[in-house]
């Protein structure tokens, strides 16, 4: 048994880490800003409370990041979290396929948490994995009751169910540091357009959508599929088997704000 702390335990993936840590028979540690919704009480952006949440800690699974300001706190947060983690045998930071190829300014910050990483001292694997079903549910979630819900219909995604990247990231921080893991994908690349058909399929809504087209080098990359990794399809749970569960309810990331 190893005493693992997990930063973002207490999100949309976070939070399944910690069950399957805890299902192995590891001491879990959650890191949280919320009193009472970790462990432990702390802000990575300051670096409160961080180093008291690390000490003694061997394994460490960095799943905080800052989506609705865009990850830019992310880049401290990170330097807080790895001078803090000096004990650590081994740190996993999760990241997301096809950040070097997309210039999305969270990407950008995602890229730059990454090579905090790989140039520290402490034993690392970093994992890129594709789009979460329950991130493409919010996105459909958000526009459905709109009478013309408009969405990037020709967007590639190959989505992944949170589930299937907590296990693995359980497999992966218990064995040795692979620096950079395999990409980790859902089964199927599909567009948005085909995403769409299953979940109205469902829910009946949006009654229509139309294709907002996203112009430059965004637009084209998502597009291209840039952000999918076809040859890492292990993922096992489809969209059109997330749908049917539907926990969409669960998934709480908020669009991103300019403070
Ligand atoms: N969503 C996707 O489709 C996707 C795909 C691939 C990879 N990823 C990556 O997977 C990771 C988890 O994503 P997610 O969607 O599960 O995140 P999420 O649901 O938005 O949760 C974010 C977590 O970060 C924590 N956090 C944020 N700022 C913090 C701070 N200053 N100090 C301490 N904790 C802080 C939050 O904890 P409290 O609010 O409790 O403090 C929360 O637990 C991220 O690195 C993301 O880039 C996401």
């Amino acid at each position: 048994m190893s005493t693992a702390l997990v930063t973002g335990g207490t999100g949309a993936l976070g939070r399944l880490v910690v069950d399957r840590l805890r299902e192995r028979g590891h001491d879990v540690r959650v890191l949280s800003r919320r009193a009472g919704a970790g462990t432990h009480v702390g802000d990575l952006r300051t670096g409160a409370g961080v180093a008291e949440a690390a000490a003694g800690a061997d394994l460490i699974v960095h799943a905080a990041s800052d989506f609705r300001r865009v990850g830019r706190p992310d880049i401290a947060q990170t330097e807080h979290l790895l001078a803090a983690a000096t004990g650590a045998r081994h740190l996993l930071y999760v990241s997301i396929v096809g950040i070097d190829r997309i210039p999305f300014a969270y990407y950008r910050n995602k890229l730059a948490c990454e090579q905090l990483v790989t140039d520290s001292d402490v034993p690392h694997t970093i994992l890129r994995a594709t789009q979460f079903h329950e991130l493409i549910a919010f996105a459909l979630q958000t526009v459905e009751r709109l009478p013309l819900a408009p969405l990037p219909l020709d967007f590639r995604f190959q989505p992944v169910a949170a589930a299937d990247v907590a296990t693995r990231i359980a497999d992966l921080i218990d064995g040795e540091p692979l620096g950079r893991a395999p990409d980790f994908g859902g089964p199927e690349v599909q567009t948005l357009a085909q995403l769409l058909e299953v979940w109205r399929a469902s829910r009946a809504r949006p009654r229509r959508a139309i294709r907002i087209p996203v112009p430059g080098r965004i637009g084209r990359a998502y597009r291209n599929g840039d952000n999918t990794c076809p040859g890492h399809a292990d993922g096992t749970q489809t969209w059109q088997q997330f749908v049917a569960s539907a926990p969409v309810s669960a998934y709480t990331v908020k669009p991103p704000r300019t403070g």
